[in-house]
């Protein structure tokens, strides 16, 4: 029996074998992925509705652009109302999940994040944020406003490059987000950047042990771009085909979870959104967010989509997921397809 095999009878590999798989063949584990993939969260595909309404951070990420000492940012932060509006709007084309997503901006206080999240609460979506590494407070009053998930990547396991790259953050603090977030019934996500500067193939492996442990209901992950004004300039990219084959095993191991095909794939290749649903992924995220403010919030460059309307950036999506015989859900588009 080959690993394939035996990750679809038994959903466990050791770390070894993992690295074996992400040293082999990509199309075998595309196949296996696709088909587990269709028997366990079926042919529909997840849309959210992505709202990046604040591009202020007080953090430093070596590899992002958003950190706080690149100066060249032209920052900005929407108000409650243009937040809710834009909410509005992503509803009206069909979204049944707005994703909040911002730098670490505290200037949003918790009453102000409060009321935002009831007022879009009371359109009848799911929420999810995507706002960084918060206290337990902070997290139970939010989800008693109605936010449903949430996304914090872990970016990398591996504790010392962890600390290299993420200067003044601590894994641990990290990892007891994720923990007060899973204690407080959020659907949780996390997931890790693929090809940072230092990372090793076991590195990853251990990686995707840890999202496999936790375990998470949503697992996103994406290759690490260069941005030219981070201390990571010239470093080169992350491997697109190795992200679609961790996207692929973390099917296997995990085959009833939610997993983007995420737009850092597809600066890299105009097809690997689509490539990456072909292979275990089941969920895309398209930008909502305006275009003024869009342009404004670049991670890395080369950010695809970024000239498109929110109803062109829906629409050129769906047509593509009709193309792969995919269907879109019309459900809120919980883990296990509640
Ligand atoms: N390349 C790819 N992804 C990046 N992110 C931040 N900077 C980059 C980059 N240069 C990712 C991080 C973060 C998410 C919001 O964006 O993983 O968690
Ligand atoms: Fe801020 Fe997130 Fe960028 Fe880090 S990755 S600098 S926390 S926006």
């Amino acid at each position: 029996m080959n690993l394939i095999e035996k990750v679809m009878q038994s959903q466990q590999l050791n770390k070894a074998e993992i690295v074996e798989v992400l040293l082999g063949d990509y199309s075998e584990l595309a196949n296996a992925a696709d088909s587990v993939r269709k028997r366990y969260v079926g042919d529909e595909v997840h849309l959210r509705g992505l709202i990046e309404f604040s591009n202020h951070c007080k953090q430093n990420c070596c590899y992002c652009g958003l950190r706080c000492e690149n100066r060249e940012v032209d920052r900005y932060r929407l108000s409650p109302e243009e937040i809710v509006a834009e909410a509005k709007l992503a509803k009206a084309l069909g979204y049944r999940t707005i994703v909040m997503q911002s730098g670490e901006d505290d200037s949003y206080s918790v009453d102000k994040m409060t009321a935002i999240l009831k007022q879009i609460k009371s359109m009848d979506v799911a929420i999810t944020l995507s706002i960084g590494e918060k206290t337990y407070e902070e997290y139970k009053a939010y989800k008693e406003a109605g936010a449903d998930r949430y996304l914090l990547r872990i970016e990398t396991t591996d504790q010392s490059l962890y600390h290299k790259l993420n200067p003044g953050m601590r894994f641990e603090n990290r990892v007891r987000c994720l923990e007060d977030l899973q204690r407080l019934g959020y659907e949780v996500g996390s997931g890790c950047l693929i090809g940072l500067p230092g990372q090793t193939l076991e590195s990853i492996a251990e990686d995707i042990l840890f999202f496999k442990e936790f375990p998470l209901d949503m697992v996103g992950l994406g290759p690490f771009i260069p941005n030219p004004a981070t201390p990571l300039a010239d470093c080169g990219s992350g491997n697109l085909e190795l992200s679609l084959k961790v996207i692929a095993l973390i099917r296997l191991l995990m085959p009833d979870i939610n997993i983007p095909a995420t737009t850092a794939m597809e600066t890299l290749d105009k097809t690997a959104r689509f490539r990456a649903l072909q292979g275990g992924a089941n969920v895309i995220m398209p930008n909502v967010t305006s275009l003024s403010y869009r342009k404004k919030y670049q991670l890395y460059p080369g950010k695809s989509g970024i000239d498109d309307t929110p109803q062109k950036s829906r629409a050129v999506i769906c047509e593509k997921v009709l193309a792969l015989g995919r269907t879109i859900s019309e459900g809120y588009g919980f883990r296990n397809n509640k």
